[in-house]
């Protein structure tokens, strides 16, 4: 009694912007006591897609990562979790948010605008880390190493379940080719995320906290795409 805990109420019976929630007892992660309520609660989603397309990513110390969509709730993470493991990383966001982005750690940032992905080929990527995909994934094809991981974690839900039925065919010579599954483990990778925040690896980019009464305006400003990385609801405020 009194814990406080996360969950992805998704996997539950879902819920949004509410003062309470309904949450198998399975699904609940204790809430680590250094890590903030609005810390914690960008983990459940963005923290969490982030977590599954990074271990897809495969990354290791010293690898090259290009993360597209790096300006969102999920790039942001992708970004910190790819330099918090050592990786050299290449951001693909518009050029407004350019400045906030490398304040997060990125090696460069490339307008995805101005810069087409081909144009980035023969950097030799080990991994793509892709939260914006809306074309085709094989435009990626030239600019990730022959044994690179392209991973979709967000953008079109076409492009997605054309990767999930087709994914085996795109790329060439060991280049995988991956999106997320619904066969995950949640909960593990939810404390993964939170322990990773508790250790001071990662840093979850909260633009700002907004009351219950300013969600409506905070969901105008996502459809704007004025965000920059994360919104927080706190209904203390
Ligand atoms: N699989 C999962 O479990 C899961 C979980 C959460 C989210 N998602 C998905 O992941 C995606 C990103 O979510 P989010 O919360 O990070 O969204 P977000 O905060 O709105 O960020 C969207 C990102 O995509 C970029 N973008 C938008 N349109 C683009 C385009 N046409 N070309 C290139 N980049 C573009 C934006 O760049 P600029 O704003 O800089 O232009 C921004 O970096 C969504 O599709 C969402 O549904 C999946």
């Amino acid at each position: 009694m009194g814990d406080a805990v996360v969950a992805d109420v998704r996997k539950s019976f879902g819920g949004a912007f509410g003062e309470y929630a309904v949450v198998r007892a399975a699904h609940l992660v204790k809430k680590p006591a250094c890590v903030s309520f609005g810390q914690a609660a960008t983990v459940p989603i963005s923290g969490l897609a982030a977590m599954m397309g990074g271990l897809l990513c495969e990354i290791k110390p010293g690898d090259r990562v290009l993360v597209n969509g790096a300006s969102g709730g999920v790039g942001s993470f992708g970004v910190k979790l790819a330099k918090a493991l050592g990786a050299h990383v290449t951001a693909m966001c518009s050029a407004e948010k350019a400045d906030v982005v490398k304040s997060w750690g990125a090696d460069e940032v490339v307008d995805y605008k101005t810069t087409s992905a081909e144009e980035l080929q023969g950097n030799g990527y080990d991994a793509v880390f892709d939260a914006a995909c809306f074309e085709s994934p094989s435009r990626f094809e030239g600019v990730l190493k022959d044994n690179g991981r392209y991973v979709l974690v967000g953008g079109s839900f076409y492009r997605m379940l054309r990767l999930k039925a087709f994914g085996r065919w795109y790329g060439r010579g060991a280049q995988q080719f991956k999106t997320l599954t619904q066969e995950v483990e949640v909960t593990a990778n939810i404390e993964r995320v939170l322990e990773m925040i508790a250790r001071g690896q990662i840093e979850p980019a909260i633009q700002r906290a907004v009351s219950l009464a300013e969600v409506p305006s905070a969901i105008q400003s996502l459809e704007r795409r004025t965000v920059v990385g994360k919104i927080v609801v706190n209904n203390q405020m």
